[in-house]
């Protein structure tokens, strides 16, 4: 039996980083769903398409070839030939991202992919939809959260160790709208799954976090 591990919340409340140290404890294979919409909104940034033109956006996605494959462990995302895993972690690809990933045809697509992953290998995966839509039947489900202020804070403190300038307040206002755009659009919107544990991490370590989850396996 599988028992691969889904892991969905908003924007900054840590999954990626929980994700990747649960998947090594365990000896899983950590997928970064986000990662797949990202390469998806870059390629369109690059053909020059509307992103929030929603007919452009589906006949766009048609052309984008986005395949993952793992190098010493790490997913890397090759969009039509091309690792483009440093170039989707622009605000500009985050936003653009948010926005085609309403459009169904864009979901259909990645999903897909995702869960050809999942019937390889034991996963631990990381998005918005993992454990409503995606792995229904995951053996564990976790709903991370935490809050606006916090997540905010961890980006900027992200961003600064990377030596880009950037305005704590403006980060607040981008991933509240980030958050509304992913929790009310009509495709899998962000919610809780019924069955999936919510774990809010505003005030807690990472380490505390990982050990709260290997723990309930
Ligand atoms: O997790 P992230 O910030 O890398 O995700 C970027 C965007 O992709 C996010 O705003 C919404 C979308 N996304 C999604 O719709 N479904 C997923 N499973 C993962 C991400």
């Amino acid at each position: 039996m599988r028992k691969n591990i889904a892991i969905d919340g908003p924007a900054g409340a840590g999954k990626s980083t929980i994700a990747k140290i649960v998947a090594k404890r365990l000896g899983h294979i950590y997928v970064d769903t986000g990662a797949m919409y990202r390469a998806m909104a870059l390629f369109m940034l690059k053909q020059g398409v509307d992103v929030n033109d929603t007919e452009a956006v589906k006949k766009s996605a048609k052309d984008a070839n986005i395949e993952i494959r793992y190098e010493d462990g790490i997913q890397c995302v090759i969009l039509n030939g091309e690792n483009v895993n440093d170039s989707i972690r622009t605000e500009e690809v985050s936003a653009a991202a948010s926005k085609t990933s309403v459009v169904k045809e864009v979901r259909e697509r990645l999903v897909a992919l995702q869960q050809e992953l999942a019937l390889k290998t034991d996963v631990v995966m990381d998005g918005r939809d993992i454990g409503t839509k995606v792995l229904p039947d995951a053996y564990l489900k976790i709903y991370m959260t935490a809050s606006a202020d916090v997540r905010a804070k961890r980006r900027y403190d992200e961003n600064i160790a990377k030596g880009m300038e950037c305005d704590l307040e403006k980060i607040k206002q981008e991933i509240i709208e980030r958050d509304h755009r992913d929790m009310t659009r009509e495709e899998s919107p962000l919610v809780k799954a019924w069955d999936a544990v919510e774990i809010d991490t505003s005030g807690m370590t990472i380490e505390e976090v990982a050990d709260r989850i290997t723990k309930m396996l």
